[in-house]
């Protein structure tokens, strides 16, 4: 796969000339390599067990609507009657036209849950982490809180690439660790010591290596540091902790953690994100976090579906039991198979790798002929050769569900000589 990216970059002497001469035979190389995402129309039912898309029925396993609130007839209720209330839009940024009550008490419920003291909403996760790391670490005037030349940020090596964007953004020194090692990061944060404004950020769940972190270890070395930890809970809100409140709530840590950033469109089944932390943290982010202050709310009607759909998750302890023991059977039944399926934990995205792009397109075709939705993570979501399917579970998912997507991994399977 490493020739893929060099024959990208021969590409530039090839290409024509003008603006679009150079886009064109990126598109075109893209596209003859079958490394061009397919874009499937969803008709009906996207956050179901069982879809149609182009006319024809799926099982849906690509939808991370873990604890099946997505389609629940109280939730949608809930997002008209805020609809009727309020509109279909919060009427711009928060700065400019005021913030929504409905809006203030999601934020509300989402501190609470999560154990932290404040909480702020933002219409997407990725929008979140590309805020929050300029925020941390960038002066906002006259070199308060920070200058610039102070700031470093520790980042696992397979963040999410929205946390990578928040620190290209930020324009911040940003130092790698080796994935989960706290040796290293110990290594790195050694290495780095003449930088005194430290911000380390992990994710609590690293759903493509199928992962709980041992958040408290984080804690610890963040204090030893004297460093701020950021964790990103996208994976962990609502399927994680006896209330659903991720990786503070499952650890018990919320004490230790300076913010958790978060996505309402997994386990919680809408979209949206949000970052909880101290009220000083929450107060210095309204008034720096520029994907507040600069776009618009998160829309009325999500908020209060958002509202319903955490009076479930707080006693949705049967469904994240019967979700965990589901995604038991599924790693370890894959895995008697022959197949390898990453990490030790039994969460709710089963990553199934595959490794090798021209294997996992052929798989993905397969699986797709079988009428099993799953499309596969490849480069760049992933690094080139370490390809993979993330299996995502939803609680509506029945025994014979998982029965046929085992039956349709074995025959591509087998078929491509995988297993
Ligand atoms: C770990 C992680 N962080 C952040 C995000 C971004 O969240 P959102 O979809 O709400 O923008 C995602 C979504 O894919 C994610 O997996």
């Amino acid at each position: 796969m490493f020739e893929v990216v060099r024959a990208v970059a021969a590409l530039r002497d090839e290409a024509e000339t003008g603006h679009l001469g150079r886009i064109e035979r990126l598109l075109d190389f893209v596209r003859d390599s079958g490394l061009y995402p397919p874009f499937h129309t969803v008709e009906s039912r996207i956050n179901e067990p069982e879809s149609v898309i182009e006319g024809r029925p799926y099982l849906m396993f690509g939808a991370n609507n873990y604890l099946s609130l997505s389609e629940d007839e109280a939730v949608k209720a809930a997002a008209i009657r805020a609809i009727s209330r309020y509109g279909i839009g919060p009427g711009g940024s928060r700065h400019m036209s005021g913030t929504v009550d409905i809006i203030v008490e999601l934020e509300r419920r989402l501190a609470d849950l999560t154990g932290m003291e404040a909480c702020m909403t933002i219409p997407t996760g990725y929008m979140a982490n590309v805020g929050v790391i300029r925020s941390l670490t960038c002066e906002f005037v006259g070199r308060m809180p920070y200058s610039d030349s102070e700031s470093v940020v520790f980042v696992d090596e397979y963040i999410h690439g929205s946390v990578s964007d928040g620190c290209r953004l930020a324009g911040v020194r940003t130092v790698r660790y080796r994935h989960n090692s706290l040796d290293d990061l110990e290594r790195r944060l050694e290495q780095n010591r003449g930088y005194t404004n430290r911000v380390i950020v992990t994710e609590g769940v690293f759903c493509l290596e199928g992962e709980i972190i041992d958040i408290p270890e984080y804690v610890a070395l963040a204090r030893e540091w004297d460093a701020m930890l950021l964790v990103d809970d996208a994976h962990a809100i609502g399927v994680l902790g006896p209330r659903g409140g991720g990786s503070p709530d499952y650890h018990d840590c919320a004490d230790g953690i300076d913010l958790v950033v978060g996505s309402l469109d997994k386990a919680l089944g809408g979209t949206g994100g949000y970052i909880a932390g101290s009220r000083t943290l929450i107060d210095y982010l309204w008034l720096t976090l520029r994907s507040n202050v600069l776009s618009s709310a998160l829309p009325c009607g999500m908020a209060g579906a958002m509202l319903e759909v955490l009076d479930r998750v707080e006693t949705a302890t049967d469904i994240r039991a019967e979700l965990a023991s589901k995604a038991h059977w599924l790693r370890t039944t894959l895995r008697a198979e022959g197949f390898t399926v990453l990490g030790p934990h039994d969460i709710p995205s089963v990553p199934l790798f595959i490794g090798d792009e021209a294997e996992g397109i052929a798989f993905a075709s397969g699986l797709l002929e079988s009428g099993i939705y799953c499309p596969l993570m490849r480069w760049p979501a992933v690094p080139p050769g370490r390809c993979r399917f993330r299996l995502s579970i939803m609680a509506r998912h029945e025994q014979r569900h998982l029965d046929a997507l085992v039956e349709a991994c074995v025959t591509v399977g087998r078929d491509l000589g995988i297993i």
